[in-house]
């Protein structure tokens, strides 16, 4: 037997997981799938640490993880067939992709600025409780740095962060060991977006219609659906000039660090200290709040693009890119 590792649950309040989430921290969860790094859903600074630490070079949205069907209808928009696969299949992996209640308290960081919610229940003794206990969905991705596997044990987390492992509830090794199955409910026909455990022949037996794999549906309907397209997505009526050291009349500003240029009609600053975390977390709210305020333009001073920032300039990219 090792010694007890440090970054196991212990009964100490500082690995207390709860306060963790309700700190706006991060917490490796285990489920019946893959090991989750989990945060408050609601919460765009607690959201922005996910991407962070994973390194992603987008903002993929997320999958947020609920106690029970009760606690997910308080945030999307609950349909038949989302009754139906909740009740065959919940707890169980699963992730059912369903239009965002209008005023769901959702990290528009989480969705990607979307206007769907992918919500499941997993099937894990001590981490359904502890979602129960805190009362709101937590969102979490894989464990795993961008691009890499998912990990199954809490050690191939601990071998994946290194010393920059959040705390980490060793649940044992995952019984299903691959990610959830993923199937969108948002259109006249079910779309498997991923394929998991809970195979399409089941989800049939269950519905009843036959659901559909995204190259069965037209080219216009999977470009709406798929994660990252603008169509679904938040981009500002204003348009963006990126990059921008200066400001030209009429323009607002999406500033970035202390050094900011004048003239503009409007400013929003990411992270006044430099801080591309925050910045990210503040990224939507941002971009809203120039596009509302009736300027030409939205002037958009240039960031850095290691870490996170590459996310956030991805994002900033496709916003300047809608039509
Ligand atoms: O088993 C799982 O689902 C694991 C555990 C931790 O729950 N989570 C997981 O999350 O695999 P992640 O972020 O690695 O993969 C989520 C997948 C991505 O392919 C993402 O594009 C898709 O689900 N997804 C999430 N929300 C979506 C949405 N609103 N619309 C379409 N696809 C969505
Ligand atoms: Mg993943």
């Amino acid at each position: 037997m090792k010694p007890a590792n440090p970054q196991d649950i212990e009964n100490s309040p500082e690995d207390n997981p709860l306060t963790h989430w309700s700190d706006g921290g991060l917490v490796v969860i285990p489920t019946e799938t893959v090991y989750g790094l989990a945060a408050d859903a609601t919460r765009d600074d607690a959201v922005a640490k996910i991407y962070a630490l994973k390194n992603r070079p987008s903002f993929n949205p997320l999958i947020a993880h609920v106690a029970d069907a009760q606690m997910a209808k308080h945030y999307v928009q609950w349909n038949d067939w989302a009754e139906q696969l909740s009740i065959a299949f919940w707890p169980g992996p699963i992730t059912l992709i369903l239009p965002l209640l209008p005023h769901a308290t959702i990290s528009a960081l989480a969705t990607d600025g979307g206007d769907t919610l992918g919500v499941r229940c997993p099937l894990h003794g001590v981490t359904l409780p502890l979602i129960k206990a805190f009362g709101k969905p937590v969102v979490a991705p894989s464990a795993n740095r961008s691009g890499r596997i998912s990990p199954t044990s809490a050690q191939h987390v601990r071998e994946e962060f290194g010393d920059d492992a959040p705390l980490i509830i060793d649940g044992g090794a995952c019984t299903v060991g691959i990610e959830s199955t993923v199937i969108d409910l948002t259109d006249e026909v079910p779309v498997l977006l991923r394929p998991g455990a809970i195979t399409q022949d089941m989800i049939e037996a269950v519905l009843g219609v036959s659901v559909h794999l995204p190259h069965q549906v037209s080219n216009e309907q999977v470009r709406l659906k798929s994660p990252g397209m603008l169509t679904r997505h938040y981009a500002p009526t204003t348009p963006l000039r990126l990059d921008a050291t200066q400001v030209h009349a009429g323009e607002a500003l999406l500033a970035f660090g202390m050094h900011v240029p004048g003239g503009a009609s409007h400013i929003f600053n990411l992270s006044m200290h430099g801080d591309l975390v925050e910045a990210a977390s503040r990224l939507f709210e941002g971009l809203r709040a120039l596009d509302a305020c009736g300027a030409s333009r939205i002037a958009v001073m240039p960031l850095p693009t290691e870490g996170i920032g590459a996310a956030i300039a991805d994002r900033l990219k496709r916003a300047s890119a809608a039509e």
